[in-house]
């Protein structure tokens, strides 16, 4: 058994014996939502949103993003690049829902005219809190200009990669969160995970219902559902991957 070095509610991370630069990424069972810390567990949530988001990112590899994936099979588990992870959470948004709702003239389900990016604090202990742009750029990213557009430019381009991987599928994607880091050699990689548990994705051929973790939050269906008839529909698509 590998030793522990990070156990987080959706994922732990084990050092791997031998290698100072990755790390093994298990996807748990677990999901947490309406600010509860009591998990709810759905038995084999772990090994599909491990499959989708390693789909995802072997897409965005192939798409010229960097991202931390280096393997993975089908279980919950993938060996990643080991990351200095920033304290940023990053969100771009196409549709209004969520958050924003309570803080913007959006109204629920409305298309932005432009894509929105939004930086969260990762502080578990302050509950991942809206920043400033200013408080990023002077106090998360050590005044480094060329960095923060990096990472701003990189959300956007994403962003369009991800629109175009879903609407293949048939899904609208709403909104998403991702997590970058930077490797030893100081390039800006993107890191942990894109899933059902991250996005908001709905479903073209359904009304635009929910296939993402919504369905929890809003009590309006099974969550493993959803999450496997997206990975269904990717492993459709994108056989090659
Ligand atoms: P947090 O609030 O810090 O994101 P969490 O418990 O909500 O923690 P999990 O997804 O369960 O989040 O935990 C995964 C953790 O692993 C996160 O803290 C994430 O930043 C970190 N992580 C993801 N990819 C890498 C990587 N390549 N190298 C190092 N750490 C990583
Ligand atoms: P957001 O509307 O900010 O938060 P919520 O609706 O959970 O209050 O979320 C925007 C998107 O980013 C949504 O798809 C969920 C995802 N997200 C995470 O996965 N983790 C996070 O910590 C945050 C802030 C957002």
């Amino acid at each position: 058994v590998n030793q522990l070095l990070y156990d987080g509610k959706a994922k732990s991370l084990y050092f791997i014996d031998g290698k100072d630069d990755e790390v093994l990424q298990a996807f748990k069972d677990s999901i947490t939502a309406f600010n509860n810390p009591k998990p709810y567990i759905f038995e084999g949530k772990g090994v599909v949103t491990c499959q989708i988001s390693s789909h995802v990112f072997k897409f965005l590899e192939r798409n010229g993003i960097k991202t931390h994936l280096i393997s993975s099979n089908d279980s919950a588990t993938q060996v990643v690049q080991k990351l200095d992870i920033l304290k940023i959470e990053i969100t771009v948004r196409n549709y209004a829902f969520g958050n924003i709702l309570k803080r913007s003239h959006f109204i629920k389900g409305e298309k932005l005219s432009e894509p929105l990016i939004e930086f969260m604090y990762k502080e578990d202990k302050f509950g991942d809190p809206l920043i400033s742009e200013d408080y990023v750029l002077k106090y998360l990213l050590n005044n480094n200009e060329e960095l923060f557009k990096e990472i701003k430019k990189l959300s956007f381009r994403i962003n369009e990669l991800l629109i175009e991987f879903f609407k293949a599928i048939d899904i609208t994607l709403g909104d998403f969160k991702i997590e970058v880091g930077l490797n030893k050699d100081k390039e800006l990689i993107l890191a942990d995970e894109i899933s059902g548990d991250t996005c908001r994705l709905r479903d073209n051929l359904n009304n635009l219902l929910p296939l993402d973790k919504d369905l929890l939050r809003e009590d309006i269906g099974n969550v493993l559902d959803g999450y496997k008839e997206i990975l269904r529909r990717i492993k459709i698509k994108y056989s090659d991957l």
